[in-house]
């Protein structure tokens, strides 16, 4: 039965698709194929795609280019276009790049084994890429690597269409996932030894199913498993309740860990990006958010460069992150995206002054960083490692409560162990340090 039947896939983009990539290979693993992490052996090639900006695309089409080698070497190898890029360009795939015969959106990952076979047997290439007001793969196995840490897609799809973005086209619209689905795969998961558990969603804030909102499932969920991390992103700050952060804050298990997307300082900004907030509604967040936890670890998503922004909008994004000082922040240049609706204002910041903006909060936002974790020197914080380190084998990396990575050596200790560390050193990304005690189980 395995003839063939050797699947590669590489992922790209957000969380949310390495969930789906399990998802993916929980429908082939059902369905007899093999899962190999060695591309050049493998029958099938997948990418999993990322739309997001015009980079990330970039990335993909330069993938494919390199692909072309293998396929010339091995005629009936199948590539597959996965995801958000498959979704938002169809068929011109198709047409554009001839080593692909598969193109296959994020709703229609039930069609992926039938696709395969109808490839194989009718040479014909496939495509695959309706959207669904349904689809939430509830009912689906996903394939994880064991590991501490592990995703579970509580909702799908997107309704807030801020006029940049492009995953609304890509990722349809908003559905949850049933409650009870949700706690079973959790359960099972801790069952295989899981420890941290990332609920995902594009906005968790809109889940819904019948009459359990997004605060509820978190509460049933850290009431069943006491032990177990859980955490959450992205949350929209429109829609971020009172009710959600007080939840957070009675439970223990609940990571003290916001992730929110400020994407500009300037009202006017906000206002183009239809955010639906203003930095000084985010500012209230922000402080609601510390006054019940005040060690809460928060990170957040900027744009600049976006059509019309001036250098006094630009200050007040600066201002504000030097008023709020986040732990870390994802800074990115605007990227026009077609479709959207800030594509018809053009793409009036040149490239120059982008990069030079982008500089200028990298740089603002590490120092702020440094500052940050200048202050856990010599406190002692409790870590789950969850990996070796990528420097060195002889080291182990671990993340905080609130979500910072910390590295010790590994000495006697292993991966799923919940340590007691004092921080000894710090940079703008990572602390160091050494244990004082376990506090596993
Ligand atoms: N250009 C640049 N960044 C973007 N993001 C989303 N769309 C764009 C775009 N067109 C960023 C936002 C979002 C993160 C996932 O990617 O900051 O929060
Ligand atoms: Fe990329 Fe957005 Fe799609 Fe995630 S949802 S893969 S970030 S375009």
């Amino acid at each position: 039965m395995t003839d063939n039947k050797k699947i590669y896939i590489e992922t790209y983009g957000c969380q949310m698709n390495f969930s789906d990539t399990e998802i993916i290979l929980g429908i082939l693993d059902e369905n007899g194929y093999e899962i190999t992490e060695d591309v050049n052996s493998s029958d099938i090639i997948f990418l999993n795609t990322c739309s997001v900006r015009e980079n990330a695309e970039k990335k993909i089409f330069k993938r494919l280019n390199e692909l072309k080698k293998i396929k010339t070497r091995k005629k009936d190898l199948i590539v597959g276009i996965l995801g958000c890029t498959a979704e938002r360009l169809k068929n011109d795939l198709l047409e554009k790049y001839d080593i692909v015969d598969l193109i296959i959106g994020p709703d229609e990952y039930r069609k992926v084994p039938a696709l395969l076979k109808n490839r194989r047997e009718t040479g014909e290439k496939g495509i695959a890429v309706v959207l669904s007001e349904m689809e939430t793969y509830d009912d689906i196995l996903p394939f994880r690597k064991n590991g501490v840490t592990a995703f579970i897609s509580v909702m799908r799809g997107c309704n807030n269409f801020c006029s940049y973005c492009i995953v609304p086209f890509t990722r349809g619209r908003e559905r949850s996932r049933n409650a009870g689905t949700i706690v079973r795969e959790a359960e099972e998961l801790v069952r295989s030894g899981v420890k941290d558990i990332w609920l995902l969603g594009q906005n968790v804030n809109s889940y819904r199913c019948e009459g359990i909102d997004f605060p509820e499932l978190l509460k049933i969920i850290a009431g069943k498993l006491p032990g177990v991390r859980i955490r959450f992103i992205t949350s929209h700050p429109y829609d971020l309740s009172d009710k959600l952060l007080e939840i957070m804050a009675e439970h223990k298990n609940i990571c003290k860990y916001i992730h929110l997307p400020l994407q500009s300082g300037s009202d006017k900004i906000l206002k183009v990006m239809n955010r639906l907030y203003s930095a000084a509604d985010y500012l209230r967040i922000i402080q609601r958010a510390r006054n019940i936890m005040p060690d809460v670890g928060l990170s957040t998503d900027i744009i600049c460069g976006f059509p019309g922004e001036t250098d006094d909008d630009h200050k007040k994004t600066l201002d504000l992150l030097n008023e709020i000082k986040f732990d870390s922040a994802f800074t990115f240049a605007y990227s026009p995206r077609e479709n959207t609706e800030a594509f018809e204002l053009g793409d009036s910041i040149p490239s120059e002054i982008k990069s030079e903006r982008l500089k200028e909060i990298i740089q603002l936002q590490r120092n702020i960083s440094l500052e940050v974790h200048n202050k856990m020197l010599g406190k002692i914080l409790n870590v789950l490692f969850e990996s070796r380190s990528k420097r060195s084998d002889k080291q182990l990396m671990g993340r905080t409560d609130c979500n910072k990575s910390v590295i010790i050596e590994k000495g006697k200790y292993e991966i799923g162990d919940f340590l007691d560390v004092k921080i000894e050193k710090v940079n703008s990304a990572t602390l160091f340090g050494k244990v004082t005690g376990i506090t596993n189980d």
